[in-house]
């Protein structure tokens, strides 16, 4: 019987794995001596049993240990990174990477692409006519050292060994499990090579996990990881839902975070970026207070600092820096638009983000499955955000896009993602509250 039925049988009995048994595992499975049948096994008794913050560390250390790790000691300024676990309209990176190299950071930064409702960094990026985002890690790691910022495609050679696993979770129903989803998202923000980290952990019906304690969870999951591995972390949950500012789509969100770097923009997204980048400058600059950090962001914004990194990044990688002054006419624009006017007068009482996310997806902003191709000018754009009043006939939505046939859907989905109430409505929760780097909670809901 080999040692590997000893370490299954040993979780699904509910007993704490080694961290010899964990390393055997992942070794073994990256290197090919350890079947899927046995590690698919291994992740149901997970699922079931949970790992401790032990095993949950030791987890995401195995998988750091499986590839290459990104050495960000010799930049200048101290290297910071943030993780959103997803959301609908979350172009947050676009604003909050200049801002933080604006105010003295560096961000060497590995993104994602979008699957599902949810949208991702690089897929917006590269709506910017000629911005390339497969820079090799050594091209991304100069690049940040010359200009403080640098945002690029996740590299395959980073923890290999979540790229594995979780192709078998999405096969045998254990994508759902805490401590795994800690772990994969911890493996590669660990070997990226950032010193201090903020994670935005959504909570709402566009979220990953919808109820605030299962966030704060896996907020404390991760940032106890952080812990585990000697890097500062601190995490804060936020509210998704209604979709973040008013773009949905990648070039439409592109064009909104301009906005936002330019002084105006929504409120909620400007607000977003303080928060976060107040709370990860005051972990990664000891001597600098919450309130201090709010303070340089703000004029890192006010005073074009921010843009202007933006410029450098847009720049640097390629793409056309007109669309810093004029994004309207440098970003991709779809052929068909059409506008939806309110029901019935009222309040707006809900924008279900999860409804609005689909449609934008459906009108291909977004992928049903990886590799398929996207229309980067595609989106919906709202009018209005809840609690605001609105006439019958109001315009309250945009939809853009290139095939009637999707239009008509998208319609249809977003008809049903609003809510409109005769009384007023109160404004979903947007900050539940903070995990500090020693795991103490701050609840403000
Ligand atoms: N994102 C990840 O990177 N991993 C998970 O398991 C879930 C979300």
């Amino acid at each position: 019987m080999s040692s590997l039925y000893a370490t299954i049988r040993k979780k699904r009995d509910g007993q704490e794995l080694s961290r010899a048994e964990i390393d055997q595992v992942i070794e073994g499975y990256v290197g090919g001596s350890v079947p899927d049948y046995q590690v698919a096994a291994l992740l149901m008794a997970i699922f079931f049993r949970g790992l401790s913050a032990r095993e949950t560390g030791d987890l995401t250390e195995a998988m750091v240990a499986s590839g290459d790790t990104v050495d960000l000691g010799a930049l200048p300024g101290v290297a910071v990174d943030k993780h959103s676990t997803g959301g609908v309209g979350d172009k947050t990176t676009l604003v909050l990477a200049p801002m933080l190299a604006a105010a003295g950071c560096t961000i060497a930064k590995m993104s994602g692409r979008c699957l599902g409702h949810t949208g991702g960094t690089l897929d917006k990026l590269e709506s910017i006519p000629g911005f390339r985002t497969d820079l090799s890690t050594d091209a991304m790691v100069r690049q940040a050292g010359e200009i403080g910022l640098a945002i690029v495609a996740q590299s395959a050679e980073l923890a290999p060994a979540d790229g594995l696993l979780y192709a078998l979770r999405d096969v045998t129903a254990t994508v759902d499990s805490l401590p795994l989803i800690a772990s994969s998202i911890m493996s590669k923000k660990i070997a990226a090579g950032a010193r201090a980290l903020v994670l935005d952990v959504k909570t709402g019906s566009g979220a990953f996990m919808r109820e605030p304690d299962a966030a704060f969870a896996l907020a404390q999951a991760m940032v106890g990881i952080g812990r585990h591995a000697g890097r500062r972390v601190v995490a804060v949950v936020t509210g998704m839902e209604q979709p973040l500012g008013y773009a949905v789509g990648n070039s439409l969100e592109v064009a909104e975070a301009i906005e936002t770097l330019r002084g105006a923009g929504p409120a909620d997204l400007r607000e977003l970026c303080m928060t976060l980048g107040s709370r990860l400058l005051a972990i990664a600059q000891p001597g600098i207070t919450v309130d201090d950090a709010r303070l340089r962001l703000a004029h890192a914004l006010d005073s074009g600092a921010a843009l202007d990194r933006f410029r450098a990044l847009v720049r640097a990688q390629g793409g056309s820096v007109a669309v810093a002054d004029r994004p309207h006419q440098v970003l991709p624009r779809a052929a068909l638009s059409e506008t939806l006017a309110a029901p019935a007068s009222g309040y707006v009482a809900a924008i279900d983000a999860l409804g609005v996310g689909e449609a934008a997806r459906d009108l291909g902003a977004g992928r049903q499955q990886k590799g398929d191709t996207l229309d980067l000018a595609a989106g919906v754009v709202l009018k209005v955000r809840v609690g605001d009043r609105l006439a019958a006939e109001q315009p309250w939505a945009e939809i853009h896009g290139s095939d009637p046939a999707r239009l008509r859907a998208a319609r249809a989905g977003l008809e049903r993602a609003l809510r409109i109430s005769a009384a007023p409505a109160p404004s979903p929760a947007f900050l539940y509250g903070v995990v500090q780097p020693d795991g103490e909670e701050l609840r403000f809901v």
